[in-house]
């Protein structure tokens, strides 16, 4: 089946968020160690990063690495660090040649120093790139955002600026990290597992899940349309029922 050619360029989804997973397993059935997972899923991170800018999306958000994911052995956070830094060094020229901005969302500050500034630079020297935002999701986690932003929220209270009648929906995402980027369209997680892992909760709260057996390291473009594929045949019903929904089109 070719999935690009079935989907509909008007109806795109305007923001992709992926959880990488199964990066170990992949390297294990193999019979090797877990981090040569991980530098085989740069070539995905290519993939997805490439379909997403051909077809226009706008927005893709790739969940690198979660605020749990530092309680792995250390070898495997050094090496998953030290391959963020070298990636992101590598492809700084490509995203810059394909008119792609990257941006983060995550406790930047626990990061290692070096991992810290070249991912500041690569966002610096790319910021004025105005097709694909590719936002990568780097000592992140749903439940540390939230936290973090009720923090804000009563400090400002506290010195007078807000008033708690004034706290909405919409006060509420403009502390998170996410403030500037539309909630995501459409959620895809590799390597079979059915769940969130703590990414994006908020955000995701009408987003259209996709869920697919392969492991990380083997998904390509083919899978990145057959997820679009997907989402564009779903009714996005928002709590309305379908006849709300569709009265307009018919
Ligand atoms: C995803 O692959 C990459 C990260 C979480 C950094 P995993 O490393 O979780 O691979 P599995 O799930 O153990 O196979
Ligand atoms: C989620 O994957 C985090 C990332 C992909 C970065 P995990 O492999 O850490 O999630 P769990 O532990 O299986 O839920
Ligand atoms: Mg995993």
């Amino acid at each position: 089946m070719i999935w690009k050619e079935r989907i509909d360029r008007s109806n795109l989804p305007t923001h992709v968020a992926i959880i990488m997973d199964g990066n170990g397993r992949w390297a294990q059935e193999r019979g090797y160690n877990r981090i040569y997972g991980h530098q085989h899923g740069v070539d995905s991170v290519r993939e997805a990063t490439e379909a997403a800018a051909e077809l226009g999306i706008k927005y893709l958000t790739l969940y690198a690495f979660s605020t749990e994911n530092w309680n792995r052995p250390s070898e495997e956070v050094e090496a998953l660090m030290e391959l963020l830094v070298d990636t992101i060094e590598k492809e700084t020229p490509t995203l810059n040649k394909n008119n792609v901005r990257l941006r983060a969302i995550g406790d930047l500050a626990r990061l290692p120093r070096m991992t810290k500034e070249k991912f500041e630079r690569c966002m610096e020297e790319t910021s004025g790139n105005t097709g694909l935002n590719l936002v990568l999701a780097i000592s992140y986690s749903s439940r540390w955002e939230i936290t973090a932003a009720v923090r804000q929220i009563a400090a400002e209270v506290l010195s007078g600026s807000l008033s708690p009648e004034q706290i909405n929906e919409q006060v509420v995402a403009e502390h998170l990290n996410t403030k500037d980027i539309p909630d995501p369209d459409l959620l895809i997680r590799t390597s079979g597992e059915q769940r969130i892992s703590n990414f994006l909760l908020w955000q995701m709260a009408y987003s259209e899940l996709f869920f697919t057996d392969v492991n990380w390291p083997d998904f390509r473009k083919e899978q990145f349309y057959n997820a679009i594929y997907s989402y564009q045949h779903r009714e996005r019903r928002y709590g309305k029922t379908s006849e709300q929904i569709t009265r307009f089109h018919r």
